[in-house]
């Protein structure tokens, strides 16, 4: 029985990846940082006699990432698999001062953009850090972390943004450094762009819907990486993406 966590999961790809993710075999930890929303989303998926387990996690909060991690060791002895979906994009922000602070320049604002950075991109690794003693009981863990095509220097053709494009790039870099360093413990880490998906944060004009998404990610990569993989940033049809 393989046993996957997913952050950021009561809706959009995170809760498709529990989904799609339970329905092959996977007893899943659905995460999300309002335990009730968490709750909701795990009741609809054990309707349909799944295996998935409701956990509040704000994933900057080191503490409660340690209580599922003992809590999964207790219950599951291992993780398999760990999405590091979570993310924020402050175009989305309701607070338009507060968007600006980490979108244009003029409004620039260290705090908003270091906000932006510890849940895109320093979170995902405090929960390797936390789930790595129980990764390296699995036959073939693995960790996807969602990163974005907005994160590729090579595709940055536009200005501004600075909050989402600088966390998704630094996300990258730090992948590649966490997979090199867990490579002689056969952890694969590989950073994935999901394309421009139909969820809140992407729009209702996006090209893909959630199911297609990650079923690309799924069948692409979860499913045929291998170590030598590790530390790669790869787009959703499994190819190496631009840097
Ligand atoms: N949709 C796209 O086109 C697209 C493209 C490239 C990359 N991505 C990436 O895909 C991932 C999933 O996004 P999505 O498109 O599915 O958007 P979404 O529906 O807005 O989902 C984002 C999720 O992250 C959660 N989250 C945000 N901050 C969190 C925190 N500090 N702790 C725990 N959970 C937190 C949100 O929960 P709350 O509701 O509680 O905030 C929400 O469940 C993100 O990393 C995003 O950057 C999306």
């Amino acid at each position: 029985m393989k046993i996957a966590l997913v952050t950021g999961a009561y809706k959009g790809l995170g809760f498709e990846f529990c989904k799609q993710l339970s329905k092959q075999g996977y007893k899943v930890i659905l995460t999300a940082r309002d335990l009730k929303k968490a709750q909701k989303a795990a009741e609809l998926l054990n309707e349909q006699e799944l295996n998935v387990y409701p956990k509040a996690l704000e994933v900057t909060n080191e503490k409660q990432i340690q209580e599922i991690a003992s809590w999964t060791k207790e219950v599951f002895g291992k993780i398999d698999l760990i999405v590091n979906n979570a993310g924020i994009n402050p175009k989305d922000y309701a607070d338009k001062i507060k968007m600006a602070k980490a979108f244009y320049l003029n409004e620039l604002d260290a705090k908003e953009m270091l906000d932006v950075l510890h849940v895109n991109s320093i979170a995902p690794l405090l929960v390797v850090k936390h789930f790595r003693q129980l990764l390296c009981r699995s036959e073939k863990p693995i960790v996807i972390n969602i990163s974005s095509w907005l994160g590729s220097v090579t595709n940055l053709t536009f200005g501004g943004h600075y909050g989402y494009i600088g966390s998704k790039n630094l996300l990258n870099v730090l992948n590649k450094s966490m997979a090199n360093e867990l490579k002689a413990e056969q952890i694969i880490c590989v950073n994935v762009n999901p394309g421009w998906v139909q969820t809140d944060m992407g729009g209702a004009k996006a090209q893909f819907t959630t199911v297609a998404s990650v079923t690309n990610m799924i069948n692409n990569i979860l499913s045929k990486v291998e170590i030598s993989d590790s530390g790669n940033f790869l787009n959703y049809d499994g190819k190496v993406h631009p840097w």
